[in-house]
């Protein structure tokens, strides 16, 4: 390993892999996925994000020269692909690629991509070994680690986020930081709202400094700065992966990997509202999900500390947070709080009927709560009005 290599064990026994965050890291990927599996595949398939410039996509495919026959299919990153319709496709291709059990599907994209390939290789013939190579910021320290798999339900009319999927655990996730250079802003920033939620939880899973050295170093990290990727990367996963060893299948009476949906039952009601701009420029609508995720953050502290469970003077540190890391915390035209807490309702942590929460108890710490009052959910939504 170089000096800017990391590499992370998500300890999961017979499932445990290790993510490698390492610039260049692409156009070795041969060597670095030769060694996570058991065996050599036959046959590759790479689905490859739409939107990637073509030279992040060829890195990946030369990397492998003549090693296995390699497929490519190019997947669209929409939300509305990642859908049972979009994995039937992708299925579709795998089998006209002729993988077997053994193959290997490769993941080259954003969380779009690697839920639906990941989803698609949990389920194509009962599950065959993918490996996640994660494109965008969100997907290197969130949802490249932990197997988490699936698609959105498209009925009647409405998305149900994530409501179909798989617990997959990848052969291994391969992080080459240099892909992020074709980013928009935008998108980028968007990841760091996984990064401040982790900051929130990473107190009580090792990492109690997680929260001060991303302030500290949030210049060079939104500038992309080459030296600093790499160590927010690994330290982000580092806390999810301790995570996920606690609780991989999210059974946990206490709610540990629930934890990991702190801000998002918020946040998912938010994203599924098309006309919300983070700016004041409608054509900023809608919300990327890592802005709703900010906002969710947001919410969830001003709602904890009403409901008395967290210190009142929580929520300001959590949007000088979300500020420095240039998300939203405020927005407009947000419909009345009954109509969001509504869409929370579909949340999967609705249970017999009552929604419950992941709620920062400090800084750095999170617990699980059933039975949060109606009127501290709306402060937490209010506070978000402009
Ligand atoms: N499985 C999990 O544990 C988990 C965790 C968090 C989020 N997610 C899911 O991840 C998804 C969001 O992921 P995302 O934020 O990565 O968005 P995304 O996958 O939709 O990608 C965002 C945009 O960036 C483009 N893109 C990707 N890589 C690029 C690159 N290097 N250069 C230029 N453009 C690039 C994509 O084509 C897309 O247009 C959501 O569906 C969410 O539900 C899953």
């Amino acid at each position: 390993m170089t000096q800017a290599e990391r590499r992370v064990r998500v300890d999961l026994g017979a499932r445990g892999y290790d993510a490698v965050i390492a610039p260049g890291a692409l156009a070795r990927a041969r060597e670095f996925i030769l060694a996570s599996l058991a065996q050599p595949p036959h046959r590759i398939f790479i689905a490859a994000d739409a939107a990637l410039p073509a030279h992040t996509v060829d890195a990946l495919a030369r990397s492998f020269g003549g090693a296995a026959r390699l497929s490519l299919g190019r997947i669209p990153a929409a939300e509305a692909h990642k859908s049972m319709r979009g994995a039937d496709e992708l299925l579709a291709a795998l089998a006209d690629a002729r993988l077997e059990r053994a193959d290997l599907l490769i993941a080259l994209g954003g969380g779009a991509v690697g839920d639906l390939a990941g989803f698609a290789a949990g389920i194509y013939r009962r599950g065959i070994p993918w490996i996640a190579c994660p494109t965008t910021l969100l997907a290197m320290v969130d949802a490249s680690v932990g197997g988490k798999t699936g698609v959105n339900l498209l009925a009647r009319g409405e998305v149900y986020k994530n409501m179909i999927g798989v617990v997959h655990q990848p052969a291994a996730v391969l992080i080459d930081p240099d892909v992020l250079e074709s980013m928009p802003q935008r998108s980028f920033r968007s990841g760091l709202a996984e990064c401040a939620k982790h900051c929130m939880l990473a107190g009580a899973w090792g990492d109690d400094r997680l929260w001060d050295w991303t302030l500290a170093n949030i210049g060079p990290v939104l500038a992309r700065d080459p030296g600093a990727l790499p160590e927010l990367i690994a330290r982000n996963i580092a806390v999810k992966a301790r995570i996920v060893q606690a609780d991989e299948r999210e059974t946990a009476d206490e709610g540990i990997r629930a934890q990991l949906n702190l801000g998002h039952t918020f946040g998912h009601a938010l994203e599924g509202l098309s006309n919300l701009s983070p700016t004041a420029n409608p054509t900023d609508a809608p919300l990327q999900h890592g802005e709703a995720v900010a906002l969710g953050l947001v919410a969830a502290a001003r709602c904890a500390a009403a409901a008395g469970i967290c210190p009142g003077s929580l929520p300001a540190e959590v949007e000088s947070l979300i500020s420095a890391c240039s998300l939203p915390a405020r927005i407009a035209n947000l419909p009345r709080s009954a109509d969001v807490i509504a869409r929370m309702m579909h949340d999967k942590k609705v249970a017999g009927g009552k929604l419950r929460l992941v709620l920062p108890t400090s800084r750095g710490r999170c617990g699980f709560f059933a039975d949060v009052p109606r009127s501290a959910i709306e402060t937490g939504i209010d506070a978000l009005r402009c």
